[in-house]
Parts: structure tokens; sequence; C-alpha cells
């Protein structure tokens, strides 16, 4: 229980060192006592995951009833008319005791230990352990440090068995990979032999584990505690929006730590967030404009890159100027570059998406779930998206502990087997472009096959479905060979179930910011329509009909209709499903890209502007609740970079107009005078609700089927599906040198039988071809793959995936060959 959690009406009266203390029912000691402002040492209790009593630091003189005896408080639950007397001499002497204990092998490392300044078990032993030790014996010694991963280190000798990191691992992680091991004096804590803790979720066991035994490669010998400055901000990695801390020491972010929010994360980072912060410290960063000069980007200055494109920008059409990306950006450059763009140029041709989203309408339109809703114990969550074990790692860990520990039923329809498919209790997997049809029959009921699943396992998931219990949909797209249209369909066939409600998973950083202050065709901020927007009689340039999305400004500018293509942030090269047109589209247009880094597409660009960091500027972010917090500057941007939303600013001036936006808050105002959703907030209100940030409510109009229909599956093709996974090939991932090389690389999975027909050994490389493609790739039987999918992974660097894949197409439908067949 935490403090966030409202009061109930009934309390229990205990008594705390001679003061009485209204405590909650079924509340811990331990955390009773802290709520009443006494702290008891702990080193194994964690108020996330359940209690064990393995440390002992916790034992307190408490009285049930049956007269004052030495209990731990993080086992024992408050009752009525409980007394506990933490400050006794008993409870000093057992403090005392279990701190000698602790320390006969503890190692003297104080000095160059990691934890050193911030060591639970340095500052106990300051303030409850004995003056000096009375063991003189040779203490434990292991080899030290051991790297248990490819970011995590373990130094057996500074672990005290508290149990934190290893039920971590087991309970919340579901990844029991770090054990006990041996028994009695010889107890260690480690991975079994050649199966390393290769979890997506290890640097939280560093974060928990009250000693220095677990260290974070990144971190290590990097700074002590007292150097390091902090501020809270938001994880801008993913679109959960994590809350977390940004430490920094001389100018240089060096650690994210995780924060409990208690409705986003519970102080859990998946890897890929906590270190993140590595590519922003990449001496790679684009820190002074680039011009092209024939086949190299050269350094200019400011003047002559923002005079050159807002040259550009003031004479070319605005029909055939387009505006790919924007989800990297805050809120704050959302609106400034939406505001250059509709407002000023008055193009409406504007897509944060890449292609592998979803229509604004299905995420504005339908009605919205929090975190907390989808996990209500009891629910139901219909997995209608991507592995959230892959793309959304915080989420992943509350709809786990949903499923876990909180009775939620989970029915996968997916085309595989997801991270959460061990938790689910149904399990749909349709080929892909048939899942509309199957949602509609688990909505509708039927007595037959429905997308290759029996009726039998459709009627067991509508039972689930027919309790009344609130369902929460997690829409988003599993597969980007899979069109946008056929997931759509899919999820309005479920929007007549009763008290359904939707989370969107769509995970690219801050793209629900972008979609709430217009960065998708057709939209105005604060969820408006070019017609309904107060921005359309606002801003003098509004356009007044929907321009194109990221497909159609690609393909405008493969054929020549689209002249100016302006990359906020985007990697279409490398992102965008069909990188056969988006190459061709890149060629043919002006390409001017705003970015950290130079990327895929930046082979094309003409200008790079360079952007501000997370971290490097103020401003907001929106995750996928449509919850609005923090994102606080740490460091300044390397370089001459800027934040974007400036580059927007300078960007309307040269190309004749002004944006009228100086400042942050100017932009909040600015914001509000068209957003009505957005009105009550500005940066103040977000730094007073800095923890848990505040969600916007407001839905546009539902959303209809399309009614799309994939072309038919013949004997011999397979369905393509192509999954993103928590590391890729991507910019940030490739310039954070811990996760560089964690990516897997292409292997295609089919089903047994699949496999089988096809007469091929594992591992053997296979060609599988499209109508516009082929590729080389080892092939593996996957018992999570159904029967007619053929399965790889999305953008891992070593083939392009997406040259099978055709912009436009409810699904792709492959070949698959031996070599010299
Ligand atoms: Fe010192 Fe704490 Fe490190 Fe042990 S874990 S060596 S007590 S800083
Ligand atoms: Fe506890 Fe750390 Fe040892 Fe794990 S490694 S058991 S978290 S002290
Ligand atoms: Fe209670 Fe460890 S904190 S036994």
């Amino acid at each position: 229980m935490t403090d966030t959690q409202p009061e109930t009406e009934t309390t229990v009266t205990i008594t705390v060192d001679g003061q009485e203390f209204a405590a909650r029912p079924g509340e811990l000691l331990i955390d009773a006592c802290e709520r009443a402002g006494t702290y008891i040492p702990r080193f194994c209790y964690h108020s996330r995951m359940k209690p064990v009593g393995m440390c002992r630091m916790c034992l307190v003189e408490v009285d049930t009833g049956r007269g004052m005896a030495l209990q731990p408080s993080c086992m024992i639950p408050v009752g009525e008319g409980m007394a506990v007397d933490t400050q006794s001499e008993l409870t000093k002497k057992a403090q005392d005791g279990v701190l000698e204990f602790l320390l006969i092998n503890h190692p003297l490392d104080c000095p160059v230990c990691d934890k050193g300044g911030e060591c639970p078990l340095q500052d106990q032993t300051m303030s409850y352990g004995p003056g000096e030790s009375r063991f003189v014996e040779e203490k434990r010694h292991y080899e030290k440090p051991i790297p248990i991963s490819d970011t995590v280190y373990l130094d057996r000798e500074r672990c005290i068995l508290c149990d934190r990191c290893t039920r971590f691992a087991k309970d919340v992680a579901g990844d029991p990979l770090i054990h006990f091991q041996d028994r009695g004096n010889q107890t260690q804590v480690n991975t079994f032999p050649d199966e390393p803790f290769s979890s997506y979720f290890s640097g939280n066991t560093v974060q928990i584990c009250p000693v220095g035994a677990l260290t974070a490669k990144p971190y290590r010998f990097k700074a002590r505690p007292w150097d390091l400055e902090e501020v809270e901000s938001t994880s801008v990695s993913d679109a959960v929006g994590s809350r977390i801390t940004v430490q920094s020491s001389r100018n240089q972010v060096l650690r994210y730590m995780g924060v409990d929010s208690d409705p986003v994360n519970w102080g859990w980072l998946s890897d890929k967030e906590r270190f993140s912060f590595e590519a922003f410290n990449n001496e790679d960063r684009v820190t002074e404009p680039l011009a092209r000069t024939g086949d190299e980007l050269l350094p200019t200055s400011w003047g002559t890159a923002l005079s050159a494109v807002g040259e550009l920008l003031k004479t070319t059409d605005p029909s055939r100027i387009g505006f790919i990306g924007g989800s990297r950006l805050t809120n704050e450059s959302q609106y400034a570059f939406v505001k250059l763009a509709k407002g000023v140029l008055g193009t409406d041709n504007v897509d944060a998406q890449l292609g592998d989203g979803l229509p604004a309408e299905v995420i504005l339109g339908l009605p919205r779930a929090t975190i907390d809703q989808a996990c209500t114990p009891g629910g139901t969550v219909i997995l209608l998206g991507p592995d959230p074990k892959e793309t959304l790692g915080a989420l992943f860990l509350r709809l786990r502990h949903a499923a876990v520990e909180d009775g939620a039923t989970i029915i996968e329809l997916t085309p595989h087997r997801s991270g959460l498919g061990q938790y689910a209790k149904h399990h749909l997997y349709p080929l892909a472009g048939s899942t509309a049809a199957l949602a509609a029959a688990l909505v509708n009921g039927t007595d037959d096959e429905v997308a290759g699943v029996s009726a039998a396992t459709i009627s067991a998931a509508r039972t689930a479905l027919q309790d009344g219990g609130p369902v929460t949909v997690i829409v988003g797209r599993a597969s980007v060979a899979e069109g946008a249209a056929a997931i759509a369909d899919a999820a309005v066939a479920l929007s007549a179930l009763p008290n359904v409600r939707f989370l969107s998973a769509l995970h690219r950083s801050n793209v629900h910011g972008a979609l709430d202050m217009g960065m998708s065709p057709g939209l105005l901020p604060g969820r408006t329509t070019l017609s309904d927007g107060a921005a359309a009689s606002a801003w003098t340039a509004a356009p007044t009909s929907p321009g194109k999305s990221t497909a159609e400004m690609l393909t405008a500018a493969a054929n020549g209709s689209l002249d100016v293509l302006v990359l906020l942030g985007a990697d279409p090269a490398a992102d965008f499903p069909d990188t056969g047109l988006a190459a061709k589209a890149l060629e043919s247009a002006t390409v001017i890209a705003v970015d950290l880094f130079e990327n895929t597409s930046s082979a094309y660009a003409d200008v790079v502007l360079p952007a501000a960091a997370p971290h490097e500027a103020e401003g907001s972010f929106t995750n996928l609740e449509g919850r609005i917090s923090k994102v606080s500057q740490k460091v300044t941007p390397p370089g001459i970079a800027r934040a974007d939303w400036m580059i927007a600013a300078e960007l309307a001036l040269h190309a004749g107009g002004d944006l009228g936006l100086e400042s942050i808050d100017d932009i909040w105002t600015d914001i509000a005078s068209v957003s009505a959703v957005h009105a009550s907030i500005d940066m103040a209100v977000l730094s007073n609700n800095v923890r848990d940030g505040i969600v916007v409510d407001g839905t546009m109009a539902m959303p209809t089927a399309s009614g799309v229909t994939a072309a038919a599956n013949d004997a011999y093709s397979y369905r393509l599906v192509v999954s993103r996974q928590m590391y890729d090939a991507g910019t940030i991932l490739a310039k954070s040198p811990s996760s560089a090389n964690l990516h897997t690389g292409t292997t295609l999975r089919l089903h047994p039988l699949d496999f089988e027909k096809l007469g091929v050994a594992a591992g053997e490389t296979v060609s599988l071809s499209s109508a516009t493609g082929s590729i080389d790739v080892p092939v593996e039987a996957s018992t999570d793959v159904p029967r007619g999918a053929a399965v790889v992974p999305a953008n891992q660097g070593d083939v392009n995936v997406g040259q099978l894949i055709a912009a436009g197409d409810v699904a792709t439908n492959v070949r698959v060959e031996r070599q010299g067949a």
C-alpha cells in the first residue's frame, strides 16, 4: 500500500512508540510506522513486492495482545490495539545484532564501491549498528565482480542475501534467471552457468539491491552520489512515460532511476528506458547545422541553414510540403511545428506516425482507459496489438501483475503468442488481415472457425467477456505487415462490447502528444478536426481539407507531386514499413531533417538541423493514457543544438510568418487558446503534479469500420507478420553502447508443421519473397506461431524486411523456399 492510495473510512488504531495512529486495515506494520513518522530500518522489504522476512533488520518489539515480543515488522499486518516500541533496548539490541551478523562476511569495499554514499547497509550500520566488529576471522571470498548480463555486474561478497533481486526477477518480471545457490555459509546469489540474466528488466535489480552487489555497467565508477544532481522527469523512451529521476554530474546525464508513480510504472523501468541516456551523451550527436555539398553534409551556421530552409518553405506550394514524424518532440515543440505547418505555411500534410500506427480517430475517438483501469482486479484485457513486453516494457509489468496477482483475464488476439501469452487464459491467433473478422466473432459469437481459430476457442473467450466486468482492449499494430485499417476495423468491432475501454499501444515516444497537438492529417490541436477546431479560425492559413498521411506523402514524393519533406526526428528509410517506397521518396524530394543524429534517412537529407535531446530542454510529454507530465531539463544541449520549438519559431520567421512563441509559457497560453482539453494545463500545473501528471479527457467522433479484406492466401503462401522487438537496429539503441548489440538478428519462425513441410533443418537459410522483394533468412520452428504465418522481427539491421511490404496492403503474402529450390 502506498501513500497515494485513498484513505479508507475504516481504520485500525495502533500505538507507535506511545503515540496512537490510525492505520489502514491490512497495512503492514513497517508501512504504518513509516506513515506515522517512524522509519524502521529494512533491507529485504520493498513496498512493491511481497514481504519475505529474510533479513530480520526490521525486528521491533510488538505487543499483539500476548505481550511484547520481537517480530519482523514487514511481516505483520496491523491489528486493532497493536502496540510497537521501535526504540526499546531489546529492539536496538536486535538491530545491532543483525547488522553485526551481516557484516561478518561483508568486504571492506566502501571506498571503491559504487553504492558508497547511498548504501542502506552503510547508513544503517552508522545509525543502528555496532560501533566496531568483534570478528577477526577471514571473510568469505568470491571472484568479483562477474558480469551476469550485458549490463549488470554481480559482486557476491557484498550480497546480503535479501532476496530482492531474485523476487523481482521471478515475481515481478517473470524472468526467474537469478537465484540463491548452495547452502548455509556458502549461500550465494547467482545465475545458472550458460544462462545469463538476459531480462529486459534487469536494471531494476540494480536499483533495488540495498548494497553494491549488483551494479549497472553504464554507471560503474562514473560518479559518487554526492557529485550527482537530480531532477524528476519523464522517460521518453517509449509511450508509457515512466517516471524517472535524471541524475547528472558536470553537465552529463549519468543515470536514470525509476520513480514510483502509482498510476504509471510503480518505480520499474525496462532496460531500454533505463539506459537510453547513453545515446544522448554519444559523441555522434549532431551538434551544429549541416548542409549538403555534393555527397557530404558539411557544417554551416544557424543563420545560413534557417534562411535556406525558410526560403524553401516560403517559396514552395504548401500542398507540396510534408512534415513526417514528431513523436520524439515534447508537446510544446509539437505544437510549434503544427502551428508552423498548418497555421503559417497552410499545409495539412503532417503525420507523426510512420505508417505503422493507427488512424488518429481510433486512438482519440474510442473510449480511453488508464493503465489502472486496464489492470482492474478481476477485469478482462484483450490484447489487440503488439507484444507489450517487446514495445512497452513498464506496461507489460503492470499487465503481468494484474493477471498473476489480481485475477485479470487476458485474451490474446494477436498474430502470434506474445510475452503475455503464458499469463493469458485465451489465445486467439488469427492470420494477419483477418483480425477484424475474428474480433466480430468474439463479440457476436459463431458456430464456425474464423481466421483459422476454432469456434470452441472463440466461444471460450466470449464467456470471459460475458461476466459483465470491465474490458480493456490494448490496441495497436502487432505487425507492420498488416494494414492499419484491419486493426482499426477490429477495434471498431470490439467497441460493441459492454463496459469496454481502449488503451493505446502505439509505442513511439510522445506519439500521443503529437495526436493531441494535431500532428495528423485532418486534425488540429485539442483532439479537434479541421472543421471543428478553434485553431481553424485562430490561424489565418489553417487548411480546410485533410492533407496526406505519411504513406501518401512518401508516395507523392516518389512520383514527383511533393517537393519538400521535413523529417521531425523521423527515419522513414529505416522505420516506414515499405522501406523501398521511403527510399524512393527521400531520393526524389528535398529533405530537411530536424534530429539528434544522422541516420539512414540522413543519407538523403539536404539540411540537418541539430535538436536538443530530452533533458536538454524543458517541456512535457503525453503518454498512452493521455497523461501529461513534465520533461525536465537537466543538462545543456551539446554544441549549438536547440530545442525543437525554437527551431520551428525561427523557421516561421524565415518563412515570412511569426508563431508568436518565445517561451514554454507562451506556448501553453497559445495551446489553451485553441484547445479546450488543455485549457487548464500549464507548466505550473504540471510542476505541482510532477509525480503522477494529469490525464487529459476528451474524445473525438467514434471511428467507423472500413470493411477492408485481405487478398486470399493460396496453398503455397504464408501470411507475413513483422513484429517489433525491444532491441533493434534503431538509432537510439545503436548509439547506446550497452544496448547497441542486443538485437538478435532476423530469424523466420514457422509453425512446426509448416516447418516440416518445408523439409529444412533448424537454422538453415531460406528465401522469403513477396510481390515486392526477397530476403534470405535462417528459419526455425516455433509453437508460438499459428499455421500459415511467417513471423520475422522488424529492423534488426541485417536484412531489409521492409522490402517485402507494400504500403497500403491489408496483408502481405510471402513464399518460403529452400535455397536453390
Ligand atoms: Fe560499503 Fe555498502 Fe558497498 Fe558494502 S555495499 S562495501 S557497505 S558501500
Ligand atoms: Fe539482495 Fe543485492 Fe544480494 Fe540480490 S544481490 S540478494 S538484491 S543483496
Ligand atoms: Fe523485514 Fe527484512 S525488512 S525481515
